[in-house]
């Protein structure tokens, strides 16, 4: 299941948060060699890590197997301020029902095609964005992405041409939020809706759930 952290109750997933932006470390700078996201704590956060995040979280006995982050595109985010370019000929992208897609993973052992983990993800995105009045996601993303998209069935729009960034050939895109395209994405790997939890309450938690110690 899918849990959404924002403002407004990331001080009920302290240790979920923490141990999310390990992995990104270990992930991004480890696997990925990312090395500009290296930082010392092991912890990869940026400047986008900040009030206005909404991160969806696969959590399975409280140990995070895979994520992704959401920003509002009225807000600072990866597109405008670092990668503007990548929107040369449709513009960025910018408004209230609006946002950006960063920091997708699945942890090693659970990808591949025989997993659910990544298409749960996917679909956890949509399904918050359908709830939350959002008709498009912006994303930098890396080329590979876009047959992976397609064959979902998403509506993806380049939104300037492709460019080599540290040797990855990257896009800038915007994909509509559709119940068509969440529909197809549970489908891809016959997923049962809904796959968000109801949010965590203070003092509360989900049957069956572990509670992880802090440090
Ligand atoms: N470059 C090119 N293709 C890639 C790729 C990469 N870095 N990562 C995944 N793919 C494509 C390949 O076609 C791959 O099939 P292959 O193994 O036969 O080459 C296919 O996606 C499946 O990927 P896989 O990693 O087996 O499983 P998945 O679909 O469950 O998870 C990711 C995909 C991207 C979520 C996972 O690989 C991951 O977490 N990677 C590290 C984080 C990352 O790079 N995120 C994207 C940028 S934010």
């Amino acid at each position: 299941m899918i849990h959404v952290v924002d403002a407004g109750n990331r001080h009920l997933y302290g240790a979920e948060l923490e141990q999310h932006f390990r992995i990104r470390h270990e992930i991004y700078v480890g696997e990925r060699k990312w090395m500009a996201l290296a930082r010392p704590d092991g912890r990869e956060v940026d400047e986008f890590d900040n009030e206005h995040a909404v991160y969806l979280l696969a959590l399975e006995n409280g140990r995070v197997v895979g994520g992704t982050r959401l920003v509002p595109t009225l807000q600072p985010h990866l597109m405008a301020e670092v990668f503007p370019f990548l929107a040369d000929v449709r513009g960025l992208q910018r408004g209230s029902d609006i946002v950006e897609w960063t920091r997708i993973f699945v942890v090693p052992e659970r990808r591949g095609s025989g997993s659910k983990v990544l298409h749960t993800v996917l679909a956890g995105m949509f399904e918050y964005c359908l709830a939350h009045d959002i008709a498009a996601i912006t994303v930098v993303m890396e080329t590979w992405w876009m047959p992976r998209f397609l064959e979902l069935g998403w509506e993806v729009r380049p939104l300037g041409l492709p460019a080599l960034i540290d040797g990855m050939n990257c896009v800038g895109t915007i994909i509509s939020v559709s119940e068509e395209a969440y529909r197809r994405t549970l489908a891809f790997k016959q997923i049962e809706a809904p796959v968000i939890r109801p949010r965590r309450q203070a003092g509360r938690r989900a049957p069956g759930e572990r509670r992880i110690p802090h440090g």
